[in-house]
């Protein structure tokens, strides 16, 4: 049996400007037996923005917003797939990689978006708004997306949208994102009030302060807040234009209004720039760990299946979205 011995140091001095020493020691032995279980198990990880750096940047092998990581999950060459992430990431993951195993390592990592609309609120919108088109963000269960005439991310909302070439659609769950792209589009948006936990917190007051604390500093906010937080912010993206945005332009200061981890990710490649925190934490992001990843490849749990024919009908909604250029 031949054993690879993993160079550690080399993986710590990656994320060293936002992970103290007295830490990393906690995490050692983890990332060494993921490392190690992935070659076992021809297994990936594919991790969110939001998960911390020692997951981002020591053993995920993809890492990305909702739309990278459903787009490169097919490219992928290997059996298994774990998704550090939430649940409706690997029910899209799963949908699209029918013939994988998908794991997710905590089957309590949900979202509050996904769970404020069923199945049946979607045909009940259906038959109020007859032979409108449905859009459906892809934070959302593949029973929903079933339901749904086409998908979309934060990152393509507004090109799924225009793609459709009609005057109304239907744009559900999240309610600010929907608001958010119709006061970019001249296409009428009839919304669905879901919210994201995370970002329907920060307030027009909370940017003010950081431009009085903090002048000069750059605001970035994710189109999942409120609109009136956009609305004063300099920047606003999916949580890969967020990151594009960071280090194409380089600003000394900057502050981005989306979940905690994301600017730890940023900030241990750009130990320049000055990163101003005014994050709250997704719970649910936060319910993956090393420990648990490390568990899904020893134990292969949690398997995510999905019925074939809700599957079937989600796929056609996610490959659509994937289609729009
Ligand atoms: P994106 O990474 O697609 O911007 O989504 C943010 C989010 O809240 C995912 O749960
Ligand atoms: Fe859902 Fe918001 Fe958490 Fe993303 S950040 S998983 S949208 S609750």
């Amino acid at each position: 049996m031949s054993t690879t011995t993993i160079d550690t140091q080399s993986l710590y001095r990656r994320i060293e400007h936002v992970v103290p020493e007295v830490e990393w020691a906690g995490f050692e032995a983890d990332i060494e037996a993921i490392n190690r279980l992935k070659k076992e198990r021809n297994a990936v990880i594919l991790a969110h923005n939001y998960q911390t750096p020692e997951i981002f940047h020591c053993v995920a092998d993809i890492v990305g917003d909702s739309l990278a990581l459903a787009r490169e999950s097919v490219d992928v060459e290997a059996d298994v797939i774990v998704m550090a992430g939430v649940h409706f990431m690997a029910e899209t993951t799963k949908m699209l990689n029918p013939d994988r195993t998908v794991l997710i390592p905590d089957l309590r990592a949900g979202c509050s978006l996904a769970e404020s609309i069923t199945a049946t609120d979607v045909r009940g919108l259906r038959e109020t708004y007859p032979g409108v088109p449905i859009v459906t963000y892809v934070n959302t269960s593949a029973a929903v997306k079933a339901e749904s005439d086409i998908c979309c991310t934060s990152g393509n909302a507004i090109k799924v949208v225009e793609s459709l070439g009609v005057d109304r659609v239907i744009m559900l769950p999240d309610e600010y994102l929907a608001q958010n792209i119709a006061a970019q589009t001249d296409v009428e948006v009839i919304t669905w009030a879901g919210h994201c936990e995370v970002h329907e917190r920060f307030s027009p007051g909370d940017i003010e302060q950081i431009r009085t604390d903090h002048p000069g500093a750059v605001v970035v906010a994710h189109p999942e807040c409120p609109p009136e937080v956009i609305a004063v912010s300099d920047m606003s993206g999916s949580t890969a234009q967020m990151l594009n945005f960071v280090e194409t332009t380089k600003p000394a200061k900057v502050a981005l209004i989306t979940e905690c981890s994301m600017s730890d990710n940023i900030a241990a490649g750009m130990p320049e720039v000055e990163f101003v925190r005014p994050c709250n934490l997704c719970p649910h992001m936060k319910r993956i760990t090393l420990a648990n990843i490390r568990r899904a490849l020893e134990t292969m749990s949690h398997p995510v299946e999905i019925d074939p024919d809700v599957a079937d009908r989600a796929r056609l909604a996610v490959q659509r979205m994937l289609d729009v250029k």
